[in-house]
């Protein structure tokens, strides 16, 4: 078995996986979003500590799995450097004293795996990854080859909708807020610019259609002396997601037209568990004559399982970390292909 930890922002969460399996046999998340969720964003300061007393509970869950753990996995990049310490305290201690190896996962490529848990990897792939910290397509061919073809140039995905729910009082996280909301909306009320529409550019853009949003709020704001009703909130929600949803279409497209060898799309990321996006690019692959792979919405968003199922090939290629050695690298820092 793999006993795996992911801290890399505001969810701790312990995994065992067997590694001949690939099953996943015990997984246990413990979320903070009601702790940040009156600061609309994630407070490094407060996550670190919950996780100090949220890691060690999970621990003692797994204890019946631990004479059988043959490695420790943890996240050690990208992540907020004050919680990523938290798991690779934890995966140090246990590696060096079980005399185990340990293994250190990139959290990007944990949201890949995320796909295979309890099941055989497919490969090669093209994977959306939208996520809190990231907008990406990545080619993936292997385990270890694996290129960015478009990321994004400021916000992520999950941050704009985070942001534009902070906007509205909405809370935290924005996502599945702005989502539920949007159901009840007319999308067509606001015309929101479609970041980058007229550019020959392959990447994304999510901050103008923040600011575009920020604006609009403004003005009804000015304009009523009661503020948003509700139906302005879900109207704003769902014309917001309308214009995400098609910027990262046509995105997609631009990058479907030359990738024609590779059948098999996923979506992957906190934001890919939004059944409006994933309809939506249900539709694109059958145009495009793909496949579209998507994890289970329980794996979409942080987790110890998909840090796991990485593991397990990472233990069959011997790819471990010195513990006396293991770093970390905090957010944005990796955006480019000297993560891969
Ligand atoms: O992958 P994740 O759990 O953490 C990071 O690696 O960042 O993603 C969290 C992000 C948050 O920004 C959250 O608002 C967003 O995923 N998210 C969603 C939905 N569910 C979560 N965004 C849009 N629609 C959703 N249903
Ligand atoms: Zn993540």
């Amino acid at each position: 078995m793999i006993l795996s930890i992911e801290t890399s922002c505001d969810d701790s969460s312990i995994a065992v996986t067997n590694i001949k399996t690939k099953r996943l046999l015990f997984h246990r998340k413990i979320s903070q979003e009601l702790e940040h969720s009156s600061f609309g964003g994630v407070v490094p300061e407060l996550a670190s500590r919950l996780h100090l007393i949220h890691l060690p509970q999970l621990l003692k869950e797994a204890i019946p799995y631990l004479n059988t753990l043959r490695a420790v996995a943890v996240t050690n990049r990208p992540g907020l450097s004050v919680t990523l310490l938290e798991g690779i305290a934890m995966a140090k201690t246990l590696a060096l004293s079980k005399h185990i190896p340990l293994i250190a996962v990139n959290h990007l490529k944990g949201h890949i795996y995320s796909l295979f848990i309890n099941r055989d990897t497919i490969f090669p792939l093209l994977v959306l990854l939208i996520s809190g910290g990231h907008t990406q397509i990545i080619r993936v061919e292997s385990y270890s080859r694996m290129e960015i073809l478009a990321t994004s140039l400021d916000d992520s995905v999950g941050e704009s909708f985070d942001k534009v729910a902070k906007m509205m009082g909405l809370g935290y996280p924005g996502g599945p807020i702005i989502e539920q909301l949007a159901k009840d909306g007319d999308e067509n009320r606001f015309d929101f610019p479609i970041p980058l529409r007229n550019s020959k550019q392959i990447a994304f853009s999510l901050s103008g259609l923040k600011n575009a949003v920020r604006v609009q709020i403004k003005e009804l704001i000015d304009r009523q002396p009661d503020g948003l009703t509700k139906q302005d909130i879900a109207d704003i929600s769902a014309s917001f997601q309308k214009a995400v949803k098609l910027h990262l279409l046509q995105k997609t497209k631009k990058i479907f037209k030359y990738e024609t060898k590779i059948r098999d799309f996923a979506i992957v990321g906190g934001a890919s568990a939004n059944l409006y996006i994933r309809d939506a690019f249900e539709n694109l692959c059958r145009e495009f004559n793909k496949r579209l792979h998507t994890a289970e919405l329980e794996y979409c968003s942080d987790n110890a399982g998909m840090v796991g199922r990485y593991a397990i090939d990472a233990f069959n290629r011997k790819d471990f970390i010195d513990p006396y050695k293991i770093d970390i690298v905090s957010n944005r820092k990796i955006e480019t292909n000297s993560w891969l």
